[in-house]
């Protein structure tokens, strides 16, 4: 990519609102179009497992300025499962629901998202985590609930794979991978919504920081992965739906 080509490729960090409200581009929102949900739900769960709820003595420090001040990237885990109340406050603080709207319209979530849109969908590889066999799992922010989805004696080395060889995001009690299904956002904002997605990703992933850090835990974001690999492993179509972010969690 020549220096022209590249600059041409920052419109995607630009703001487009202006752009789109002077074009005759009309957003399906605009059109009529019925709104598309914002819960996926499989048909084909394994087995649904019902997280305990989220509650503050699960964690070992409760001090903002203590946790805000801590927070660093961890790539190295101890063999220490993380509970299951602990994945739960893990998930409740990256993707659970305050305030869910008439018909499900709407989710007010713990992480603030562009018109409340929330794109994405979490799925969890889960190694070492007390109560739960090993497999992949998908969150269900509605019922605070994961189902599993499959199980694979290879596990860790897809993860490793998926993560381009980053050989850690494996050796950890459970990654966390997130996709985005962009239509969500789509339908309200047209082509202002990709930047807002990859906004939105940045807080659901800090909230995991800071969230790990309070349970003696760690993370690191892991942006680095491969798009195809991913995508296929988690029999997502690669355009409808599609890996964004990950991050392994363990004790540290
Ligand atoms: C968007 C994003 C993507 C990242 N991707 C990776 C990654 O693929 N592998 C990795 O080891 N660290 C990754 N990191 C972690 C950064 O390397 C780390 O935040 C940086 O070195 C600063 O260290 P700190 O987080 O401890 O302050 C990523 C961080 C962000 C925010």
């Amino acid at each position: 990519m020549d220096k022209q080509e590249l600059i041409k490729d920052r419109i995607s960090l630009k703001s487009k609102f202006v752009w789109l409200e002077n074009s005759q581009v009309k957003t399906d929102q605009d059109l009529g179009l019925p709104r598309p949900t914002i819960f996926k739900v499989y048909e084909n769960y394994e087995y649904l497992f019902e997280l305990p709820k989220p509650k503050t003595d699960t964690l070992q420090m409760n001090q903002l300025f203590k946790v805000i001040e801590k927070r660093k990237s961890v790539r190295q885990f101890t063999d220490t499962p993380l509970t299951i109340d602990e994945l739960s406050f893990l998930l409740w603080a990256t993707q659970g629901i305050r305030v869910l709207g008439p018909d499900d319209a709407y989710s007010r979530r713990i992480v603030p998202s562009g018109g409340s849109r929330h794109t994405f969908e979490t799925y969890l590889a889960v190694h070492n985590v007390t109560e739960l066999q090993p497999g992949i799992y998908h969150y269900l922010p509605k019922t605070h609930q994961i189902g599993l989805l499959f199980t694979d004696p290879d596990m860790q080395a897809h993860i490793v794979a998926l993560a381009k060889r980053q050989e850690f995001v494996a050796k950890c009690a459970v990654t966390f991978i997130w996709s985005c299904i962009p239509y969500r956002a789509e339908w309200r904002y047209h082509w202002e919504s990709h930047k807002m997605i990859l906004m939105d990703a940045g807080h659901v992933c800090q909230n995991l920081y800071l969230a790990t850090e309070a349970i003696n835990a760690g993370t690191c974001a892991i942006g680095a992965y491969d798009q195809e690999y991913a995508d296929e492993y988690l029999h997502l179509d690669g355009n409808e739906e599609f890996v964004i972010y990950a991050a392994p969690v363990g004790k540290v």
